[in-house]
């Protein structure tokens, strides 16, 4: 794949129209990863027919709800469907007291579902074709295929998850790493790195949510985690639309099963001031914000009473060279780590895989994730019970080059 995103109108209907036929004729579909490799096959669309630019992707699925994403190309009042035998349930958004139409990019909340249940949904679309104040007209409607998910139980007594870093804008990567892993997860953690820079919208479409929701990510959610490089690009600050956090913030904290997970956005990794960045970052205050944040989850008793504590960032405190970020990551977030006794900190960045041990450094272990170059890739499994929490990382050989095992 082309280090830099094309960004040419042709391309960009070219992936529509793709994404447009699989949602069409397909369910759970598991060819995506020719999406960016193989275009000669796709019909160009030149019309301005409303249709999905994605897969429905979830975000925040608990035992009771989920937010279903979606993407149309038109503006348009969009909703879901679902049930648990038969579609019956219809949920969108509603703020303010308007019911949320004359958008694209939707994030629609599916609430009061049983845990423990799987659940069938679908997307549908209504285009809006003209919004005057009185008159408000309807275009096309336009409905997904039938997609299933599974909301857990209450009180899980394991979890799993994989995890991806450094993709860099390959988008066959998500693929070609699935297919190595060799566990069964609940969700995915992008840790960063999915991007080169941000450049637009049919670069987040093509290089990330099609290829992760006609994968995996109609069925499971997952997490975006920012690297160095989602910092980056004139698309920096409409990054976070496409996805759903629990608190609007790329910072945040969750129990899930015995383990505590904290996802920490680590920034730059050269100083605010550095000349590639114009003056327009501010990553210092940040990642100080952050350890203030990350002092006050730790006294929280839900993450006091966890089995593991596991701290999930681009950057890693160490084992990464001696730049600014790496260097202000170890001495604003290292401290806590050692006063709050994390179990783990699962990181990225150096695009050199390898499990470091505790040391005289930093008494809990990190592991780095390789990439983002063939034979090079890697994909980490965690899986955790009351006995034990477990990783593995897999190259995109499939072999096992590490693993790390934290004793209940
Ligand atoms: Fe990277």
């Amino acid at each position: 794949m082309e280090k830099n995103s094309k960004n040419n109108r042709r391309t960009f209907l070219k992936d529509v129209a793709k994404a447009s036929a699989l949602t069409a004729t397909v369910g759970l579909v598991s060819t995506s990863t020719a999406l960016a490799n193989n275009e000669s096959d796709l019909v160009v669309s030149n019309n301005n027919e409303h249709t999905f630019l994605t897969f429905p992707y979830l975000q925040n699925l608990t035992s009771n709800s989920v937010d279903v994403m979606f993407i149309t190309n038109n503006k348009a009042y969009s909703w879901v469907e679902f049930g648990i035998s038969n579609l019956t349930q219809k949920a969108h958004t509603v703020s303010d007291g308007f019911v949320t139409a004359y958008n694209r990019i939707n994030c629609i909340r599916l609430n009061n579902l049983e845990p423990n249940t799987t659940y069938k949904y679908k997307v549908v679309s209504k285009e809006i074709i003209e919004f005057k104040p009185y008159d408000l007209k309807y275009g096309t409607k336009i409905k997904s295929d039938e997609f299933t998910l599974k909301t857990p139980k209450l009180d899980e007594d394991e979890v799993s998850c994989v995890i991806f870093n450094d993709i860099h804008d390959r988008p066959y990567s998500f693929g070609d790493l699935l297919k190595v892993n060799n566990r069964p997860f609940d969700f995915a953690i992008m840790n960063g790195d999915m991007f080169d820079y941000e450049e637009d919208e049919a670069q987040i479409i093509r290089n990330l949510l099609t290829p992760c929701a006609s994968l995996f990510a109609n069925n499971k959610p997952f997490i975006m985690l920012r690297g160095n490089h989602e910092t980056r690009g004139k698309f920096r600050s409409e990054l976070k639309n496409y996805f759903s956090y629990p608190t609007n913030e790329y910072f945040f904290s969750f129990t899930k099963g015995p383990v505590h997970l904290t996802l920490l956005d680590t920034g730059e990794d050269k100083p605010d001031d550095d000349d590639e960045y114009s003056g327009i970052v501010d990553f210092d205050a940040f990642r100080v914000k952050q350890a203030l944040w990350f002092e006050k989850e730790m006294q929280k008793p839900e993450c006091k009473s966890a089995k593991y504590k596991v701290v999930f960032m681009h950057i890693p405190p160490y084992h990464s060279g001696d730049w600014h970020g790496t260097l202000h990551c170890r001495k604003v977030f290292s401290p806590l780590f050692e006063k709050y006794k994390i179990d783990l900190v699962i990181a990225g960045h150096t695009h050199r895989h390898g499990v470091h041990l505790p040391s005289k450094d930093h008494s809990y272990p990190i592991i780095i994730g390789g990439g983002p170059k063939k034979g090079n890739r890697t994909i980490t499994n965690l899986i955790a019970n009351k006995d034990k929490l477990e990783v593995k990382m897999i190259d995109d050989s499939g072999k096992q080059v590490g693993e790390y095992i934290v004793t209940g």
